[in-house]
């Protein structure tokens, strides 16, 4: 079946420009989980589905599930998906562009009145980022039946838990534990790549073969605050220069093994003025590798060395698990599905690895999962000059509307 994407492709691109405008912050994209924002892009992504026909509700944790029969009803679904809610000062493609092409796939049928044998449901997913509360991929997590009671506790900068949040948000916190999907043969997710790789070869798409797994911590040093003048260098106990020496050491560790990468991307200092000596550090880590003895190796030698430097620097050190997710190598039905489909189109079927987190590796424990990836300029992401071109875009729809139209649950 041959669908016409060229026009679905337009009205893709202008989409995620006008999805952009759900923002917290004006003159930034920047849509927090579960926040004002979040809210409008849910209501105007349920709008959308509606109009295609689809059966549209938003589960328990917030995520927006769209259904698009098959022949026959309750026939197993090809999941189609990504997340909608962004890093702070993001770009307008990471996520949304997956939710909003998933959307698209299912248009195109409905405009031309195609049934497949199997059913399409759509999902816009909540807290793919981690960017708001202390967790990471609640969506998918309740989606793949994966989310655990404790993660109702994980709080944002406000102290607002996430049980709260939800509650605010008009979802009973209570299910969320339970909103597993049910029926799903598959999921599949298109994203950019977030990285230069696609772009160095010449090629529009690429398929995903596995992608890194991720721990991320939150790390506190305690010293005592003092005053700048008066405590010489010898007798302090310095948070900030402590948290320093950590984070160099964080680095040189990662740049010591191959594929392996750490980052503190988040730094506070207590109580932060200029004439007072640091009396509190807490920063992030986020460290990621293909394989997940070593990640864990690499992360048990930091805690070894920042315990060290908290040892001779004398002050305390605490290292606090946020998030943790394994590596996931793509499904070998799913990689070949879309390997077939950008053969069909007259592409190469290239296959790399991501190095960044997607909810497909924790969809990767309810279904058989896979991604494709979409090149984006400069391999430049989270990011507002993040973008793609929209013969890109269109390729990456037409991709993923064949393999949805192919697809064999
Ligand atoms: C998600 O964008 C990640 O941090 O990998
Ligand atoms: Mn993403
Ligand atoms: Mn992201």
């Amino acid at each position: 079946m041959d669908l016409d994407s060229a026009g679905a492709a337009r009205r893709l691109m202008a989409r995620l420009d006008a999805f952009a405008a759900f923002t917290d912050e004006p003159g930034k994209l920047t849509r927090l989980y579960l926040s004002p924002s979040y809210r409008a892009a849910c209501d105007q992504f349920a709008k959308w589905a509606q109009a295609a026909g689809m059966r549209v509700r938003v589960d328990a944790v917030g995520n927006v599930r769209a259904r698009y029969e098959g022949k026959t009803a309750d026939a197993p679904a090809l999941m189609i998906g990504s997340h909608i809610d962004t890093v702070r000062d993001a770009g307008r493609f990471d996520g949304n562009l997956g939710a909003l092409a998933a959307l698209a796939v299912v248009e195109q049928l409905a405009e031309n009145g195609v049934r497949l044998d199997h059913a399409i449901e759509v999902v816009a997913i909540g807290d793919e980022e981690g960017v708001r509360f202390s967790a990471a991929m609640t969506g998918s997590r309740a989606l793949a039946g994966q989310l655990s009671a404790t993660a109702m506790q994980a709080k944002d900068g406000e102290g607002v838990t996430l049980d709260q949040a939800l509650t605010a948000f008009g979802c009973d916190p209570a299910r969320a534990c339970a909103c597993g999907a049910k029926g799903v043969a598959a999921f599949v997710e298109l994203h950019i790549e977030q990285g230069p790789v696609l772009e160095a070869k010449g090629l529009a798409l690429g398929v995903v073969s596995a992608i890194n797994g991720a721990t991320r911590m939150q790390m506190t040093v305690n010293g005592v605050a003092g005053h700048a003048g008066c405590v010489p260098m010898q007798l302090r106990r310095d948070a900030v220069a402590a948290a320093a020496e950590m984070i160099l050491a964080i680095e040189a560790r990662a740049k010591a093994e191959a594929d392996l990468v750490a980052t503190v991307g988040r730094l506070e200092v207590e109580p932060g003025a200029i004439n007072v000596i640091p009396g509190l550090a807490r920063f992030s880590l986020d460290v990621r590798s293909p394989g997940d003895e070593r990640r864990r190796r690499a992360v048990g030698d930091i805690d070894a060395a920042a315990a060290a430097i908290a040892a001779r620097r004398n002050v305390e050190m605490a290292m606090q698990p946020i998030h943790e997710a394994a590596a996931y190598v793509c499904d070998a039905r799913i990689v070949a599905g879309f390997d077939r489909a950008l053969t069909d189109m007259g592409l190469p079927a290239f296959h790399l690895p991501s190095g960044a987190g997607h909810d497909t590796m924790v969809m990767g424990a309810l279904a058989p999962a896979g991604m494709l990836f979409v090149r984006c300029a400069g391999g430049i992401s989270h990011n507002p000059a993040e973008s793609i071109t929209s013969e890109d875009g269109a390729l990456a729809l037409a991709a993923l509307t064949r393999f949805a139209v192919d697809f064999r649950g």
